[in-house]
């Protein structure tokens, strides 16, 4: 199976998950974070230290064959206080784009992965009238880390920004409940005014979906229909007319009459308690092409287990998945395996995603045969 000459392949990866200290952040500071009595697992605290030890995980990558880095930049670090901007993040993320290029790597930025400053927070967040205008202003300040980007990201996953804006709502592990539709809203309006920023800096903007598959029992297709209406459906018709749009896929939702449906007894579970079907990044592809028709990037795939080897199985199920839809016509253009390295996984550091272990007292990384393994696939741009 060979995959379309200039394809991207490479891995992703995001600030909070990995940076550590990111001390002026809501989900440092707030209630999911540091405080006492947070609703998580662990805090994130160290992280893996990849605030400063990106050039040996960028070498990691590089390395091993893969060719592109999906990183964010931290907006909590590039303005921490209410319209002060900070020269040495500029010049940290700067020194990150370097050092990528440097090693041969395309780096994709994303602007804004879940967190955000705690004044932002504070200020009503993404419920406040003024947080596209707050937003916009921080993409202006971040434009020369942007200098020669390509593909820039604005935010990640919408949809679960505007599910997480819903105080009722706890992080979701599985089963996306819809957002606040005033929070999409004004998603769409911030993103739209990044995209503007964006290309006017000469960079491709585009917003990646958290998608899923959607299976209706027999009699339930306008259930599932309305169910990723609600979920996606918004997100993905908003990338009309952008550059791109980025699909992230790691299972699927049965849905039944009533919505949706337990996942059975004897279904194989990755570690976050999501089903194990690879070919989800496929219903993805399909829907975001439909809908946006706007070439295509796998920004996120990936399955959280301790057995590698059952990575490789799904990551070769996936990328099946994807040629098929390249075959079927889609213009998809990349994939970027999540995640680079094990991570902070939003209140826990268990399930782990990473092509990359690292020892939590030393940071030692230690590559897994995954990272070789697709490694390879990008080198010969074919799966074998
Ligand atoms: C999507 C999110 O963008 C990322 O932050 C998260 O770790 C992965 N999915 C896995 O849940």
């Amino acid at each position: 199976m060979d995959f379309p000459e200039g394809f991207l392949w490479g891995a992703s990866t995001a600030a909070h998950q990995i940076e550590g200290g990111n001390v002026n952040s809501d989900w440092w500071q707030r209630e999911w974070g540091h405080l006492p009595g947070a609703p998580v697992e662990t805090p994130s605290g160290d992280a893996a230290d990849s605030y400063h030890r990106y050039p040996e995980d960028m070498a990691l990558l590089a390395g091993a064959g893969l060719g592109t880095y999906r990183f964010s930049i931290e907006w909590a670090r590039i303005e921490p206080e209410d319209g002060w901007i900070s020269r040495a993040a500029i010049d940290h993320y700067r020194r990150m784009v370097a050092t990528a290029r440097e090693l041969g790597l395309e780096p994709m930025i994303t602007l804004h992965h879940f967190t955000n400053p705690v004044w932002f927070a504070r200020e009503g967040g993404w419920h406040a009238d003024a947080a596209a205008d707050r937003f916009a202003r921080y993409v202006e300040a971040a434009l020369p880390v942007l200098d020669g980007v390509d593909l820039v990201c604005t935010i990640n996953e919408p949809n679960m920004v505007s599910v997480l804006a819903d105080p009722e709502v706890g992080f979701p592990s599985i089963g996306l409940p819809p957002g606040v539709p005033a929070v999409t809203d004004r998603l769409v309006d911030a993103h739209k005014r990044a995209v503007d920023i964006v290309r006017a800096a000469g960079a491709r903007a585009g917003w990646s979906v958290a998608t899923q598959a959607y299976q209706p029992e027999p009699g339930a297709e306008a259930v599932a229909a309305e169910y990723g209406r609600s979920r996606e459906d918004v997100f993905l018709d908003a990338a009309r007319g952008d550059d791109w749009i980025g699909v992230q896929a790691y299972t699927r939702t049965k849905i039944g009459a009533d919505g949706p449906l337990p996942i059975p007894d004897d279904a194989e579970r990755t570690l976050t308690g999501w089903e194990y079907f690879p070919p989800a990044v496929g219903d993805g592809i399909r829907n975001a092409w439909a809908r946006a028709a706007v070439p295509v990037y796998v920004t996120e795939n990936g399955m959280a287990t301790a057995d590698d080897s059952r990575r490789i199985d799904y990551t070769r199920g996936a990328l099946e998945a994807v040629a098929s839809c390249i075959a079927e016509g889609a213009d998809v253009r990349g994939y970027l395996h999540w995640s680079l390295l094990d991570n902070y996984e939003w209140g826990s550091y268990r399930p782990t995603f990473g092509l990359i272990a690292w020892d939590r007292e030393t940071f030692e990384r230690r590559p897994k045969p995954s990272l070789a393994w697709l490694g390879e696939v990008a080198r010969a741009n074919a799966l074998r």
